[in-house]
């Protein structure tokens, strides 16, 4: 009796796996060139859509392709390679040099600029090489994908898209949400929404909103498409639409952020927030690592992690040192990360690690505190876990991180041109003894996990839903309008012109009346 039952079942599990074998959906994804977090966020989401039965292929530059040999990531996706147009060792020195100048502490914002244009160059040039490459793109071609996810930061994905006629999604990786979605229909409003670049709260007094619509405008009219601009030259070549309408025709938009950790805005039906992609549940650690947290006792420990942000050299020796004399103070032990050691004796309670598995010792019991540069992503795992911090920003968006953490009461923010080994250590001490923090960060924790799905799961369930029905039903309507008709200007004119000549007729009858009225009050007198 139970032989052709299990048969059936046997043969129904055959049939099940054919059909999804067979139907399986393609999708490309491109994480920029694959440089750390745009490749960490964008791989927690094709593991997603991996489980959901999808065929995932990542496209990433050869300096990167040390991805397709991890062992969590190699034999999960499939990888598709462009070679840069400059050695693979240049790649990587660009990188180390950017990160020199970017955590030498002598200098001030001045270096941003500089910085982001070499990269707008290196990654015109990568893209100009992946076109190029007819023989990758005729894989790609052949291979039959559904949809291409691509990083913001690097317009050349959508231009793939369109390449092989396909729809494509967007991911951002940084905090300004609200802000870039506003061009798909998100309502962004300059008097409680800050703009990027300004580390302004949603609570912002008049100079500051003067300041913020400014940045706004500048960024949002001038500085956004002068970045896509010089991809015209391309995009003439290859004969797709001008930059300026790819970003506008992503179907899709996933952000990394969340509401717990972010200033509230309204976002347009096809805008999903996904923050905390690189979030998960706390793993088992290294034995020396455990080790180590174990020794710490009651007082526990804190992580110390600017990643490629503060580099140890001639610059920065004063800054390691700093560090040093205040974590020696502390009562917990520290997990500091840092490439190499320094060339000084360092305090018995510090143990230093040239790499960390950051979110499985967020998630250790013993660990009071993160003290780092506010990089978006270790925010969002710092909520996740409920640990409190300590940041010191460095470059970019870290500003504007830090203002979200002391605005949400996760922690204490610390000045880098004004840090020294007391006011570090009183920052720690605070955080880690004033039980406000704590019991903060334990409440954004448990705001954060009470969710029906995991944010990497929310992303890849988005975009399976967007291959399945498309997303004409979530798009606002925004771009088929000029700016008069967006911001009513030729409606109010109208109205204006209406009004002004109601109250003119109106205003001419009252003086036809009153005429009439007085010639007869006079003629009355008169008679
Ligand atoms: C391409 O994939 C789709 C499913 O995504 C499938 O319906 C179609 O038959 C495939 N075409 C070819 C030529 O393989
Ligand atoms: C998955 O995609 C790759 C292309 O990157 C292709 O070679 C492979 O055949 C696909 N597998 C399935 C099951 O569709
Ligand atoms: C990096 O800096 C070194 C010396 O400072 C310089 O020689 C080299 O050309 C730079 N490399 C790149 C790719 O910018
Ligand atoms: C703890 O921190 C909160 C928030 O910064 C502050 O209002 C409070 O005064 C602090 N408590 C003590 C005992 O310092």
């Amino acid at each position: 009796m139970a032989q052709p039952r299990n048969v059936l079942l046997g043969s129904l599990i055959i049939v099940m796996f054919v059909i999804s074998y067979t139907s399986a959906n393609n999708i490309l994804v491109n994480p920029m060139i694959g440089k750390g977090s745009h490749f960490y966020t964008s791989a927690a989401i094709g593991e997603q859509l991996i489980h959901r039965g999808y065929n995932v292929t990542f496209l990433l530059g050869s300096a990167f392709e040390n991805h397709a040999r991890s062992s969590r990531y190699g034999h999960m996706f499939h990888w598709e390679v462009f070679k840069h147009p400059i050695p693979t060792q240049a790649v990587h020195d660009m990188f180390a040099n950017l990160s020199k100048l970017i955590s030498d502490s002598a200098r001030d914002v001045t270096y941003e600029l500089p910085v982001q244009s070499v990269l707008q160059e290196a990654r015109l040039n990568d893209c100009r090489a992946l076109l190029e490459d007819e023989a990758l793109i005729g894989r790609l071609r052949a291979a039959n994908f559904s949809a291409v996810l691509f990083d913001y930061t690097w317009v050349c994905g959508a231009m793939v898209g369109e390449l092989l006629d396909l729809p494509y999604f967007v991911f951002f990786i940084f905090p300004y949400s609200c802000h870039v979605t506003s061009i798909e229909g998100s309502s962004f409003h300059p008097a409680y929404i800050p703009s990027m670049m300004t580390s302004y709260s949603n609570k912002m007094n008049f100079k500051e909103r003067v300041i913020n619509s400014l940045v706004y405008t500048l960024l949002e009219k001038i500085l956004g498409p002068n970045l896509v601009a010089p991809y015209k030259e391309l995009t003439l070549r290859f004969g797709i639409p001008d930059p300026l309408e790819l970003l506008t025709n992503s179907k899709l938009w996933l952000v990394n952020s969340d509401f717990v950790g972010e200033f509230p805005c309204a976002f347009a039906p096809n805008v999903i927030q996904v923050g905390g992609l690189t979030t998960r549940a706390a793993e088992e650690l290294p034995a020396d690592i455990e080790d180590f947290i174990q020794g710490s006792g009651d007082d526990g420990i804190i992580i110390c992690a600017f990643g490629t942000f503060l580099i140890l050299d001639d610059s920065n020796l004063h800054v390691i040192r700093i560090f040093a004399e205040a974590f020696d103070r502390l009562p917990q032990r520290v997990i500091w990360l840092l490439k190499t050691p320094p060339p000084f004796p360092i305090p018995a309670n510090i143990k230093i690690l040239p790499w960390l598995p950051q979110n499985d010792i967020l998630g250790h019991p013993q660990t009071r505190a993160l003290f780092f540069h506010g990089g978006q992503n270790s925010y969002y795992e710092a909520i996740y876990h409920g640990v409190p911090v300590v940041v010191m920003p460095i470059f970019g968006d870290q500003n504007d991180v830090a203002t979200r953490i002391v605005h949400h009461g996760l922690g204490l923010k610390l000045d880098k041109g004004f840090m020294n080994a007391e006011n570090l250590y009183d920052a720690l001490h605070e955080v880690t003894t004033n039980a406000t923090y704590t019991k903060t960060a334990k409440r954004m924790s448990s705001a954060f996990q009470d969710r029906p799905m995991r944010p990497a799961e929310r992303a890849a369930f988005w975009i399976d839903h967007a291959i399945k029905h498309g997303t004409n039903n979530l798009e606002i309507p925004v771009h088929t309008l000029n700016p008069f008709q967006y911001y009513l200007i030729d409606v109010i004119s109208f109205i204006l012109v209406v009004v002004f000549f109601f109250f003119y007729i109106v205003f001419k009858c009252c003086m036809l009346i009153c005429s009439k009225a007085c010639n007869c009050y006079i003629k009355s007198k008169i008679d």
